[in-house]
């Protein structure tokens, strides 16, 4: 059954549902307030780097499933469903701004033309913001007409929005009206994605908690890698043989330099909010993210044991993106540690396959370069930031062939240590034995 659909936001989450609820049949119409971006939008351009995003986005707009305006009253003229997916940024004190959220609603006042329309919410908002969005709504003098409000939170993941969108998990959707609910489970039939239906505060919920737990999940492996470094034991094992067990589960459990990104650090902070709101202190979320920020330094602070003082030596960073396959550098820990790094007085040179446009505005203070060689050459150590595929197939005599003295901290453990110990590289990875080859003696 198809419907009209608006989606307010073209970020990941807007563009990636709306160019998704096209291709499986449904008439989509996204909203940006940005001039600019709906020029390119409606030229098949993404603004976005997201694997497969482009095509269909382009598959789409020839085939008039999708276009894009920067015109609530076109948008809103006559839409069956519309989606809110705007950004929900984080204020200073942690918690979520909904300004963007309430400008949405002030449109939807203005320019709904009709009754019934479903009012989805796809952004992260705290509990409670979906009977906020009724009230803003319903409270405005230009409102004239009834409509009904479902939560029905994204779990997509950057690098593979777009798999994950087909293949997800579950869909939420959070409703205190029957019709409502009905509506949107039509909408998605076709993803054959399990459903699951619960109330509007609880699905709020779901999804601020389903990011904590991931969040905790990353901290408690690092947290356990930390200790295997003292105790010469292997994180790759102990995560492996962890993940056996289906109660724990295999995935997140990947040691390295902590996550970053634009929804694990906002969103622990504001659940943290959310909480102290009504006073709960969320003491195991305030410890996930100290670890966090104490792990994104850890490869400063291996560097420093080893060398002593960082001053004047030359540094490259491989991976500049939160994590592979994105050119998001949102919260990544390359910004902490060039920071810290610069402040050190270290020579730091980055690279990176798609994000450096970013990084020359992000972390303009260090020298970004075109090619993995170009950063490696010369340099005294090597940090490996991100687990770019490009980076963990590289030949590890690339490090001897192009370094003095190959030495490689390695944030998110990238090589196996028995093909490092084949090779003449000091190596220092994360929760697992340093490998120093017996040629060379530490300097
Ligand atoms: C995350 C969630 O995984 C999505 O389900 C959710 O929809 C999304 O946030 C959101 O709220 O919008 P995303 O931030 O795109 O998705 O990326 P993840 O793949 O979850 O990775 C987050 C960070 O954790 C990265 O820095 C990654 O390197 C790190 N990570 C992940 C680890 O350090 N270890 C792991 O085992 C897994």
């Amino acid at each position: 059954m198809t419907k009209r659909i608006t989606v307010v936001g073209t970020g990941y989450v807007g563009l990636v549902s709306g160019v998704s609820l096209a291709e499986i049949g449904h008439k989509v119409t996204c909203i940006d307030i940005d001039k600019n971006k709906v020029n390119k939008l409606n030229q098949g351009v993404s603004p976005i780097y997201e694997p497969g995003l482009e095509e269909l986005m382009v598959k789409n707009i020839k085939s008039k499933n999708i276009h894009f305006t920067t015109s609530y009253e076109e948008g809103f003229a006559n839409p069956d469903v519309i989606y809110i997916a705007v950004g929900t940024p984080q204020k200073g004190d942690g918690s979520a701004d909904l300004t963007y959220i309430k400008q949405v609603c002030e449109n939807i006042a203005q320019y709904l033309q009709k009754d019934g329309v479903v009012i989805v919410t796809k952004s992260t908002v705290p509990v409670g913001t979906n009977d906020q969005i009724k009230e803003w709504i319903k409270d405005n003098p230009n409102n004239k007409f009834t409509f009904d409000v479902v939560s029905n939170p994204e779990f997509l993941r950057e690098g593979t929005a777009i798999q994950d969108t087909f293949h997800g998990d579950r869909i939420i959707i959070g409703s205190d009206n029957e019709r409502a609910s009905i509506i949107i489970e039509e909408i998605n039939k076709p993803f054959n994605i399990p459903v699951f239906k619960t109330d509007i505060r609880s699905a709020e919920m779901i999804k601020y908690a389903s990011n904590a737990f991931l969040a905790t999940k990353i901290s408690f492996i690092n947290e356990i890698a930390n200790i295997c470094e003292k105790t010469n034991a292997n994180i790759e094992a102990v995560s492996l043989g962890m993940g056996m067990d289906e109660r724990i589960g295999s995935q997140f459990l990947r040691a390295g330099i902590g996550y970053g990104g634009s929804c694990f650090p906002k969103d622990t902070q504001a659940l943290i909010q959310i909480a102290g709101n009504v006073e709960h202190e969320f003491n195991l979320l305030k410890a996930v993210i100290n670890v966090n920020n104490e792990q994104q330094i850890k490869l400063v602070n291996k560097a420093i044991e080893r060398f002593g003082n960082l001053r004047n030596k030359n540094i490259a960073l491989l991976g500049l993106a939160f994590k592979p396959e994105t050119d998001d550098m949102r919260e990544s820990p390359s910004i902490v540690i060039s920071k810290k790094l610069n402040s050190l007085g270290a020579h730091v040179r980055g690279y990176d396959p798609i994000s450096i446009h970013n990084a020359k505005k992000l972390i303009p203070y260090i020298e970004c370069v075109e090619t993995l060689e170009d950063a490696i050459t010369g340099s005294d150590m090597v940090f490996i930031l991100t687990d770019w595929e490009e980076f963990k197939n590289i030949s590890l005599n690339k490090f001897s062939d192009l370094m003095v003295n190959p030495i490689v901290f390695d944030g998110r453990n990238c090589y196996e240590l028995k093909d490092v110990k084949m090779s003449d590289i000091e190596y220092h990875s994360i929760g697992r034995p340093s490998i120093i080859p017996i040629t060379q003696t530490i300097s």
